[in-house]
């Protein structure tokens, strides 16, 4: 297949040491909105997720658990990850993980060409290292650890004492590529997103950067180094390769995996939490210098879901598994909530009362609402047909302008990444339709057989408005959006939702006269007990 280059889109791939919680949903979220949004501009799209099963954590967890690395990983992924993707309703394109063959034989191919080079040589590694964040550390990265730990230099991000390593292993030649990395942000200001996060890396890179080991001796979960099988290559220069094997590269030349190389890469945007930054903005666009690839577009670091002020995390045992909301509030609010209610690139705290809060406000009572009652008065007063509508009044008219005011501010809004401004555009819209209705009275219009026409005409544009709605509301809230949109008799005349472009969706009067329209269920039923809501079910 060839043709035009996809929008490629990934998140981080995951470790497999336990199970999702919120802040990986809360990532991969993010990717699928955006992936499906570009498909829904017509565009070709591949959204790539997956695992990172390799390095000292993932082994020790086996270990702790007293199985092998290889089966720990197989039901963690099947069990625990993959599952997630399901609850979470992500439609991603791939599922990439490092222990599969196309991932080693790319990462032993990717080294192996670096080896004929000046990047990687032999040389003694001596300092400390922290497992959790599977990353060499500096002496001035560390803080004094408190508690248990007192007395020792813990991470600063986990809290636990670092090890210290002294091992002869292969190195990455990085100081090599400062000054380029600088230049190629300097010239590029939107690789690094959002800006303050630009910033503080190139304020990293200036102070210079250190030579790095890119394999371990004295670690055996891993890629073998193809010229040195007594060492695997380092977990994070292993993972971040996940990005081009899985989309073929090295793959024989004029091959279909090749091919889709060429289709893909570079990538268009890295999604990656703010923790995992310097990873994907200075190792591994000099990975890609080194080896002559191009490289990504734009790397946006996203802020953390914090619970009581501090990250959330399994370690600290405040994760919350993405089923425990989902079960209560649905997928599609569990995605619009944190897309929404939290600004992409800040930190945002999560609770149940505010997600209560909004779940009611937004969901229920305005958009779930406007469209029981729409469907509802069309079944009434029109028997269910979608009535042709007559002349239309300034109001009618002023919607119209609403309407492709929204879809424009939410397009553009959306495609920057600025997911809470997108969906705000269409949630005020549901605003502007339901005090249309309630203007506009179409209860008091059917009272008066003088006011037919006008009634058609009213029932008419609340219909077409909620057209709009569900094309734009669609990649966040695919569910709901797919409901609204059997429940407007679109699909006979417009084709399916996903297929809708949404450049073309501001234009007025594309749901036919004569569609047949159903009232179904509420699409966000109201939470019944307002106390039970905050929290979740103790089953
Ligand atoms: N395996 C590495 C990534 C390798 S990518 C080549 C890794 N894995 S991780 O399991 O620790 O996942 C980290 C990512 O999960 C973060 O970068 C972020 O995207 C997401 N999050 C994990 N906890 C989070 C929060 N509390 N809040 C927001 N996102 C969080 O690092």
């Amino acid at each position: 297949m060839t043709g035009d280059k996809a929008f490629y889109v990934t998140t981080p791939i995951y470790y497999v040491n336990d199970a999702p919680h919120i802040g990986h949903a809360y990532t991969t979220i993010a990717g699928d909105v955006l992936a499906r949004w570009h498909r829904q501009r017509g565009e070709a799209v591949w959204f790539l997720t997956g695992t990172d099963e390799h390095g000292t954590k993932v082994e020790r967890t086996a270990e702790d658990h007293n199985v092998e690395p290889q089966a720990w990983c197989d039901t963690l992924v099947e069990e625990a990850w993959k599952p997630v993707l399901e609850t979470i309703d992500a439609s991603n394109d791939d599922f990439i993980r490092t222990t599969s063959g196309r991932h080693r034989d790319g990462v032993q191919r990717f080294w192996e060409q670096l080896k004929g080079t000046q990047y990687v040589y032999e040389g003694d590694y001596e300092g400390p290292y922290c497992v959790d964040c599977e990353e060499f550390k500096v002496a001035a990265d560390l803080i004094d650890g408190t508690g248990k730990f007192a007395g020792e230099k813990v991470c600063p991000i986990h809290g636990r004492p670092v090890e210290m390593l002294s091992e002869t292993n292969w190195f990455f030649k990085l100081s090599a590529f400062s000054d380029r990395l600088l230049e190629h942000y300097a010239t590029n200001p939107n690789a690094i997103e959002p800006q303050s996060a630009r910033n503080e890396v190139v304020s990293f890179i200036k102070q210079g950067l250190d030579d790095i080991s890119m394999s371990r001796s004295s670690v055996s979960w891993g890629v073998p180094l193809p010229w040195d099988e007594t060492q695997v290559v380092y977990v994070w220069f292993d993972a971040l390769l996940n990005y081009v094997t899985a989309i073929g590269y090295g793959a024989r030349e004029g091959s279909p995996e090749a091919e889709k190389f060429q289709n893909t890469w570079p990538a268009n945007v890295h999604l990656v939490g703010k923790d995992i930054l310097r990873f994907h903005a200075v190792f591994w666009p000099a990975m890609l210098m080194a080896a002559d690839l191009p490289l990504p577009e734009t790397v946006f670091a996203h802020g953390w879901l914090l619970v009581g002020g501090e990250k959330m995390s399994k370690s600290k045992l405040t994760g919350i598994a993405p089923s425990q909301i989902i079960d209560h509030f649905g997928s599609d609010a569990f995605r619009y909530y944190f897309l929404r209610s939290i600004q992409f690139g800040s930190d945002g705290s999560f609770s149940w009362e505010d997600m209560s809060a909004r779940y009611t406000s937004e969901l229920a009572n305005g958009f779930g609402n406007l469209v029981s009652r729409a469907t509802a008065m069309v079944g009434r007063y029109c028997d269910g047909v979608l009535p042709e509508p007559g002349a239309y009044s300034n109001a009618d008219l002023a919607l119209q302008d609403a309407m492709m005011a929204a879809i424009e501010r939410a397009d553009a809004a959306m495609v920057q990444l600025d997911f809470a401004t997108g969906i705000g555009a269409v949630e005020e819209f549901v605003g502007a339709i339901n005090i249309y209705v309630t203007e506009q009275e179409p209860w008091a219009l059917a009272k008066d057989p003088a006011s037919a026409d006008r009634l058609r005409t009213v029932l008419y544009v609340i219909c077409e408005a909620l057209r709009v709605v569900a094309v734009a509301h669609h990649a966040t809230m695919p569910k709901s959006t797919l409901a609204l949109w059997g429940r407007l008799g679109a699909e006979p005349h417009l084709g399916p939702l996903g297929e809708q472009p949404v450049q073309d969706a501001g234009r007025w009067g594309q749901l036919p006269p004569g569609a047949a329209v159903t009232k179904g269920d509420a699409l966000f039923p109201r939470l019944e007990d307002p106390a039970a809501a905050e929290k979740p079910s103790s089953e």
